[in-house]
């Protein structure tokens, strides 16, 4: 389905940057009658699928929501098969995303995870950093309250240490202190499965970030669902608050 033949979205009317809540692999296997972590396989297919389609599109930021910091709370067997899965897709696809001008960034708490697996981001962050194709940003270990409480901590470092006045922390200069302050804030945010939630992702980023909702579970998303997302994304008066139709980024 994701090589079928589309037509080209105009390069003014794709989001810059799209974050995807990659949701339902459970119940994408549940539906099935398989293991819940024949879900999760069948999620990284699709995840390749969709960085693909995202660069041939134009898009040139995309945050992928892999683990929460919540998702700890799962089977240990689950969340030892997560791990697993993100170890396999660095290993087997790091080369690939590099030699397609992919760059890897990595938001979410490093410290609690295992070393094996904080090397491999850090390996995936250094290789990819001269890229400028597409930036993936993959939400690892990540909780929006978490990463918020994280920038506080290092804005008091800051005035601590005389880099920065209390009285000059604003809304503007407090993203700068978030896990990745260069990426733009996201235009359109898509959640499979049907779930109409945020579950702790990107709070302070999605401020003005349009909402798009689509019922299919993670393992059966594709090009075709990606750019209906984008087409109702299009649809969409983005105001910031002001009386006339703006554009976001
Ligand atoms: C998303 O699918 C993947 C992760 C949260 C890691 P789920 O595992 O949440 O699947 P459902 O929501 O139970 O169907
Ligand atoms: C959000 O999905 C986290 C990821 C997609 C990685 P969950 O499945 O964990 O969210 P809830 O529990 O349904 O809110
Ligand atoms: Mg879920």
């Amino acid at each position: 389905m994701s090589d079928a033949p589309h037509t080209p979205i105009a390069a003014a009317d794709v989001p810059r940057h799209v974050g995807i809540i990659m949701d339902g692999n459970g119940r994408w296997a549940a539906s099935r009658g398989l293991p819940r972590v024949e879900g999760h396989r069948r999620g990284v297919e699709t995840l390749r699928r969709t960085i693909r389609a995202a660069g041939e599109i134009g898009i040139k930021f995309i945050t992928i929501f892999s683990f929460s910091a919540e998702n700890w709370s799962r089977p240990a067997s689950e969340v030892g098969e997560l791990m697993g899965l993100l170890r396999r897709f660095i290993r087997n696809d790091l080369a690939e995303l590099h030699k397609s001008g992919v760059r890897v960034r990595i938001i979410g708490e490093r410290d609690e995870l295992e070393p094996d697996i904080a090397r491999l981001l850090t390996e995936a962050e250094e290789l990819t950093k001269g890229n400028t194709n597409l930036t993936l940003v993959v939400a690892f270990n990540y909780g929006s309250r978490q990463e918020i409480v994280r920038g506080v901590h290092r804005a008091m470092k800051a005035v601590a240490e005389g880099r920065l006045k209390a009285d000059d922390i604003t809304a503007d200069t407090f993203s700068g202190f978030l896990d990745a302050p260069d990426i733009p804030d996201p235009d359109l945010i898509i959640r499979t499965s049907g779930e109409q939630r945020l579950s702790n992702f990107l709070l302070w980023q999605a401020a003005y970030s349009e909402f798009v909702f689509v019922p299919t579970f993670w393992p059966d998303f594709d090009r075709a669902a990606l750019e209906a997302a984008i087409g109702e994304f299009r649809q969409r008066e983005r105001r910031f608050g002001g009386l006339v139709a703006k554009t976001g980024s």
